[in-house]
């Protein structure tokens, strides 16, 4: 054996050894031979790898230090985003998304599926991602999407640039329907898009209907040319936010047709609970009281952890740090002074809904009651959900925490890696 995983549990529970030869695992039982490496799991969960099956690493950090969003919401995305990719080069689009892979790797991730933004004369962000997927190959199984983001009816020479793109390498077919002038047009795109999938053998993973318009209804449109085109199991619709808007009996349909025509569905969980239902009015059900209103209107908004493991709620750590990160989701709380913020509901604001008349700040004279965090800024903070170092009451240590190490494989040698841009910037 080249490898022998030893005492690792496996997902339905059983320890055993996992032996590994030429990169296949060649055997799963007690008590296996010796191996020129071993790791020894010491009972520990052994799964398959993470699959990040979305993501955009053409425009992955590049906030703060390039762009930032103001209001946090989808159209200003795409506005900011528009503005910065006109000075996009090669070399660092390749730094970021480098950057931004081995973050993953180092996460629990085997593959990764990236939408590239194609509406670029120059290709710049795919070319530069068609490089890093082979010079990555030995790490990670990267696949490449060419995104016209801008659209492809109504975009001016959109059927030209994902013609390129699929010369360029790109591996999957992409499109955004809801994104083009008309319903028409968005119809045209999938019914053209489709036939460039057959035509070179490609997959397809549409942007589709990522709106809260209940009448934006793409998807119907892909499951049907899936079935024309005998694509059953190599399509996506990603996002697919419209489908909570959807009314039941629509809904209802829907999903038997997806099914029935064999449509994958890839859900963006972080990105769409702070970008969707930004245009309702009331009643907003979030399941969570709206914060920002509230903090906007003078109240003051502290923030709780309520259950750890018990009847109501079977997950949870007791991280307050977590549920104001949940916070910042949950409560569209994504704006630049939107963020630091939510860090002040689970600070300040909660000393002083307990102690009321007693304001804690960072001042001479107060408490030594006190933490340190790995992470430099609040923001930073509610990004990285980092360990509290030391935990300071009255002066004294009550708790403290290592930081987690990370390495990861760079060519032949491992090396160490923080989840912070290298560009020394960090957010907030
Ligand atoms: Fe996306």
């Amino acid at each position: 054996m080249d490898l022998v995983i030893r005492n690792a549990r496996l997902p339905w529970g059983t320890v055993q050894d996992v032996g590994v030869e030429n990169g296949r695992i060649a055997a799963i039982a007690p008590g296996l031979g010796a191996a020129a490496r071993e790791i020894d799991a010491g009972g520990s969960l052994l799964s398959l790898p993470l699959v990040d099956a979305h993501i955009h690493l053409d425009a992955s950090l590049t906030v703060p230090e390039r762009t930032t969003n103001r209001s946090g919401t989808l159209l200003e995305g795409i506005e900011r985003w528009s503005q910065i990719k006109p000075d996009l080069t090669v070399d660092d689009v390749k730094t970021r998304a480098r950057q931004a892979i081995l973050w993953e790797v180092a996460q629990g991730a085997g593959a990764i599926r990236s939408h590239v933004d194609v509406c670029d004369e120059r290709l710049v962000a795919l070319r530069a991602l068609v490089q890093l997927r082979a010079e990555l190959e030995p790490v990670v199984d990267l696949q490449l999407v060419a995104f016209p983001q801008e659209g492809v009816m109504c975009y001016p020479q959109g059927q030209r640039l994902m013609e390129a793109a699929i010369e360029a390498g790109a591996d999957v077919v992409g499109g955004i329907p809801h994104y083009e002038w008309t319903r028409e047009d968005g119809i045209s795109q999938l019914q053209w898009l489709f036939a460039l999938a057959a035509r070179h053998g490609r997959l397809v993973d549409v942007h589709c209907d990522e709106t809260d318009d209940d009448q934006s209804r793409f998807v119907e449109t892909m499951a049907r040319l899936t079935a024309i085109h005998g694509l059953s199991g190599r399509v996506t619709a990603s996002h697919v936010t419209a489908m909570h808007s959807y009314n039941p009996a629509y809904a209802f349909k829907l999903r038997r047709v997806l099914a029935a025509a064999g449509v994958s569905v890839v859900a963006n969980p972080l990105t769409n609970i702070v970008l969707q239902g930004r245009f309702d009015e009331g009643p907003v059900r979030r399941g969570m009281a709206p914060i920002k209103a509230l903090d906007a209107a003078g109240v003051q908004v502290a923030l709780g952890v309520d259950c750890i493991m018990d009847p109501w709620y079977p997950v949870g750590t007791g991280s307050l740090l977590r549920a104001a990160w949940m916070a910042l989701h949950v409560g569209h709380m994504t704006g630049q002074e939107e963020m630091a913020r939510v860090f002040q509901m689970a600070t300040a604001h909660g000393h002083a809904v307990m102690r009321p008349g007693a304001p804690r700040e960072l001042a001479v004279g107060q408490p030594a009651d006190l933490v340190v965090w790995d992470a430099t800024s609040p923001v930073e903070c509610l990004r990285l959900l980092p360990a509290a170092r030391w935990v300071i009451r009255r002066g004294n240590v009550v708790a403290q925490t290592q930081p987690a190490r990370r390495e990861v494989r760079v060519g032949d040698a491992m090396v160490p890696l923080e989840l912070v841009p290298e560009s020394g910037h960090r957010s907030g």
